[in-house]
């Protein structure tokens, strides 16, 4: 018997996935082709059947063509398949390969009368309690792809920019950012030589889940100078709005030897439109997009380009300057225009964000300098500005961005060791605890500051996925973990 000519690359172990299939040049007439992955559509016509199959590689399916329709009769939506064929042009509009199959063997059946993902529009309700199937969908498979392709942007983006990646902990013995919201953790009860009552004990020191890494980048950033990490971060926070997780990833960076907020806002506008721009023509962001109506996504597609591509820098506005006009905004609106009214020394709201996002600026928004009462202990004191301790700000910014509000928070930290403990005081935190902290700044401290992105907020925004519980494959919330 004649040895069959599989198509297959002599590079890899592994056989080509559909997307690499319908990408590569044209096979050979004779060549046969194997492909894996689950049937996602199956029509059956007298002569011929066709069926559309999925390895999840790409947001296009590959059409499979059974002029035998034999050899489909056991193939229905869901089904686990490996179908060897030739790979032809594709006579059919909107794809431009089918497979013409010649032989099939089912790997896994699904029962289509019990099968969860039907192929009715399934709302995201109903997947966020299918979970554990919910990758099957079309929107679900093009977020994983986008988050894919986000992550190797960022990587590319702070590669080219001199930075190393760095592994930081996940458990750790501080609250980076002293709001509360850690998850405390503790050896599981089945472990004999410990037990609930005494949760520290593993460790001799409470441990909890880190809410943000960026303390620890600060150490290494000591020796390493630029830093940056992509890790999963854990806030035990209670909201329950489209933008917060309790389990969420942060892209933080940290980097020696800057004394200047311009440059870290710089930093954060240049990662993003880079990130924009690769993703200006990605298939994923199109599949994503075209769930709005055409109108909407068409706008909201070249709002996005726009940003990118935007000839000056994105706004920057003080604290100050926002409290001013936000409380104009309000005084000027007849009933005030927000819930909250905005007043010097107190927290933005969301819906202050969001305005001046959405409404005053139309655009991303760098909103700098706030009030140190409202900021952790690590932000860099700003010189006095005349207006006594109470009107004391700090070297931070937020950048907020239209229809999401805060997407990056960062700040100079403070490198004075004298000034950094005052903070501690200040924010009654235990100077002994942050001893490690405190050498940073004794020996050879550098002026340095850094941000986190929230990576979730970022796919949200840059998809129109409305909220970031679609963001993540499995998504953890108060009162909410279902695998
Ligand atoms: O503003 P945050 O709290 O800043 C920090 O944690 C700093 N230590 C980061 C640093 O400077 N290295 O959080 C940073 C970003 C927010 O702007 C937001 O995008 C995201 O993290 N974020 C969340 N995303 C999803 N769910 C939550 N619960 C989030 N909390 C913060």
């Amino acid at each position: 018997m004649l040895a069959r000519r599989f198509l297959s690359s002599a590079s890899s172990p592994l056989a080509p996935t559909i997307r690499q299939l319908l990408l590569s040049p044209p096979p050979p007439p004779a060549a046969c082709v194997a492909v894996n992955g689950w049937v996602k559509s199956i029509r059956r016509q007298k002569k011929v059947a066709f069926a559309v199959i999925s390895d999840g590689s790409s947001d296009a399916g590959l059409q499979a063509v059974f002029t035998d329709i034999n050899l489909a009769k056991n193939l229905t939506n869901g089904a686990s398949v490996r179908l060897q064929g030739t790979l032809a042009d594709s006579p059919g509009a909107g794809q431009e390969k089918e497979l013409k199959v010649s032989e099939v063997e089912v790997l896994g059946e699904c029962d289509p009368e019990r099968y969860p993902m039907q192929k009715q529009a399934l709302t995201v309700e109903y997947l966020r309690d299918h979970c554990h199937l919910r990758a099957r969908t079309r929107e679900i498979g093009a977020m994983l792809r986008l988050r894919d392709s986000t992550t190797r942007a960022i990587h590319g983006y702070f590669e080219d920019n001199g930075f190393i990646h760095v592994h930081t902990p996940i458990i750790t013995s501080n609250d980076c950012e002293g709001a509360g919201e850690t998850f405390r953790i503790a050896p599981s009860s089945s472990d004999a030589s410990t037990s609930d009552a005494k949760p520290s004990e593993y460790f001799n020191h409470p441990a909890y889940l880190t809410v943000s890494s960026q303390l620890h980048l600060e150490a290494v950033a000591s020796a390493i100078s630029r830093v940056y990490t992509l890790s999963p971060c854990f806030r035990a926070e209670r909201s329950q709005t489209s933008r917060h997780l309790a389990e969420f990833w942060m892209l933080e960076a940290e980097w020696a030897f800057t004394s200047s907020l311009t440059e870290l806002c710089d930093v954060v506008e240049h990662a993003i439109r880079h990130v924009l721009r690769t993703h200006a023509a990605s298939p994923d962001m199109d599949a994503l997009w075209k769930q709005h109506p055409p109108a909407t996504s068409e706008a909201k597609r070249a709002e996005l380009q726009s940003y990118a591509d935007a000839p000056q820098p994105w706004t920057r506005l003080t604290y100050t300057d926002a409290v001013d006009v936000l409380a104009a905004h309000h005084a000027q609106t007849p009933g005030g225009a927000f819930v909250f009214p905005p007043a010097w020394g107190s927290s933005l709201q969301s819906e202050h964000e969001r305005w001046l996002a959405d409404t005053y600026v139309r655009g991303p928004v760098f909103v700098t300098d706030y009030p140190a009462v409202l900021k952790p202990f690590y932000m860099r004191l700003n010189d006095s500005d005349g207006g006594g301790k109470e009107r004391q700000t700090v070297a931070c910014f937020d950048l907020l961005v239209p229809g999401m509000g805060e997407l990056v928070g960062g700040s100079l930290r403070e490198e004075r060791t004298g000034l950094l403990e005052a903070a501690l005081e200040r924010h009654g935190l235990d100077k002994a605890d942050y001893a490690w902290y405190l050498d940073l700044r004794r020996y050879g401290g550098a002026p340095h500051g850094g941000f986190g992105l929230g990576f979730e907020r970022l796919i949200s925004w840059m998809s129109g996925i409305e909220s970031v519980r679609e963001c993540i494959a499995m998504p953890r919330w108060a009162g909410r973990m279902l695998l």
